[in-house]
């Protein structure tokens, strides 16, 4: 099969989603792989490193020529009108807002994938670009906090005096939360976390973090939050508001799949936050949990300041690149073998296939998607 690779200067994003290195176990495996010029450049992969392993460099995309076409970013409308009936597509879709190009998927006979909904079991761990792309925010989050920051975050005992560690707080402690938590831990910060779920208590305090508890009956648990109360929405701000006016860095990293990220931080809760304090929201593009963050952009407030990037991935994108697309390979490995005992997709009996298949033979097949 011919197997294109997209380069994503379009989008702004700087990651590839096929590097050299699963490009040649593409090509090991009996396929064509085109790329387009630079598509790996900004991730730290040149062209040369793609032709070295055997690629071929795609000139302007000739529908007729890709079977199969793989992107970071859901398909701009300027490619999918290019693509021949039948084309593969392989990437995350944010299915939830880009409705329309669902639907083109299906008017246009292409088999569109959305790897933002492989689901969270044991066996699609390879393949769950959410949790290996949230791994490395949550990293990132911890460092560029440590960079803005004015102060050191470890303990330190010198000859002209003690600096004290500085405090972390973590809201959301799921993939990215956790990471943050473990990052933020490592460089000798005093660390406390807070969701909502029951058991990320467990998995914050086996990072060494102090687990802040809302003192409610109410509790929700399993691999997604839901959205609480206004009962228990009180609680947790009485709660915060206790913990905040003493920290130095806060991460937030809340979400509620297919909604806007929940408001966490108030605008009052933000008066509470000290002079000096960076607070980095990496639930913004889906809303913010903190009411004055804005998608893209550093405000301060009071002296503290309020970042949000409109792409953390950016800052490390070799890494994310690099782990992208091994789940995508996991992923295509998985397809082929079912292909292999099953050509008509939208047949596949896989729980991994079914969920992530948007669109099959011109129709939109997918349970959780509108029609
Ligand atoms: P996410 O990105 O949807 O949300 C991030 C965190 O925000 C979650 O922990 C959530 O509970 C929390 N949150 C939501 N509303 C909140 C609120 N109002 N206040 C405070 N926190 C709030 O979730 P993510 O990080 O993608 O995954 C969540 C969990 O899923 C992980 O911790 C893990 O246990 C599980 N998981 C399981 C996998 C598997 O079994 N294959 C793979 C990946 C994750």
């Amino acid at each position: 099969m011919k197997l294109h690779i997209v380069n994503e200067i379009g989008s702004s994003d700087y990651r590839v989603a096929i590097t050299p290195e699963v490009a040649q176990k593409l090509i090991g495996a009996g396929h064509n792989v085109l790329f387009e010029p630079g598509a790996g450049s900004r991730a730290g992969f040149p062209d040369s490193d793609y032709l070295e392993v055997g690629c071929e460099l795609s000139g302007n995309l000739d529908s007729s020529e890709v079977d199969v076409i793989f992107s970071t970013n859901p398909l701009n409308a300027g490619i999918t009108e290019h693509l021949k009936s039948g084309t593969i597509v392989i990437s995350p879709q944010e299915p939830f807002s880009q409705s329309e190009n669902i639907k083109t998927f299906a008017a246009r006979g292409i088999t569109a994938f959305a790897l933002d909904l492989v689901p969270r079991i044991t066996r699609a761990q390879y393949m769950d670009i959410l949790s290996s792309q949230a791994n490395l925010a949550g990293y990132k989050a911890i460092v560029e906090a440590a960079h803005l920051l004015n102060r050191a975050l470890p303990l330190m005992m010198t000859t002209a005096g003690t600096i004290p560690a500085a405090k972390v707080l973590v809201i959301g402690a799921g993939v990215a939360g956790l990471q943050a938590i473990a990052t933020a831990r490592r460089l000798g910060a005093i660390v406390s976390a807070f969701d909502v779920r029951v058991s990320a208590k467990e998995q914050v305090e086996s990072l060494g973090a102090k687990f802040i508890e809302v003192n409610s009956p109410e509790k929700t648990d399993g691999v997604y939050a839901k959205e609480m109360t206004d009962d228990y929405k009180k609680l947790q701000k009485e709660r915060l508001l206790s913990v905040l006016p003493h920290q130095d860095i806060i991460i937030t990293t809340a979400q509620i799949p297919g909604k806007r990220a929940p408001v966490i931080l108030e605008g009052d809760m933000v008066d509470s936050i000290k002079r000096g304090a960076v607070l980095i929201d990496l639930a913004s593009k889906s809303g913010g949990n903190c009411a004055l963050t804005e998608h893209g952009k550093i405000i301060e407030k009071d002296g503290a300041l309020i970042v949000s990037f409109d792409n953390i991935l950016n800052l490390i994108p070799h890494d994310s690149s690099r782990l992208f697309s091994k789940n995508i390979f996991a992923f295509c490995e998985l397809l082929t073998q079912k292909m292999k005992d099953n050509p008509d997709i939208s047949a596949i009996d896989d729980e991994i296939i079914r969920a992530t298949l948007l669109t099959y033979n011109g129709k939109i097949v997918n349970n959780q998607i509108e029609r």
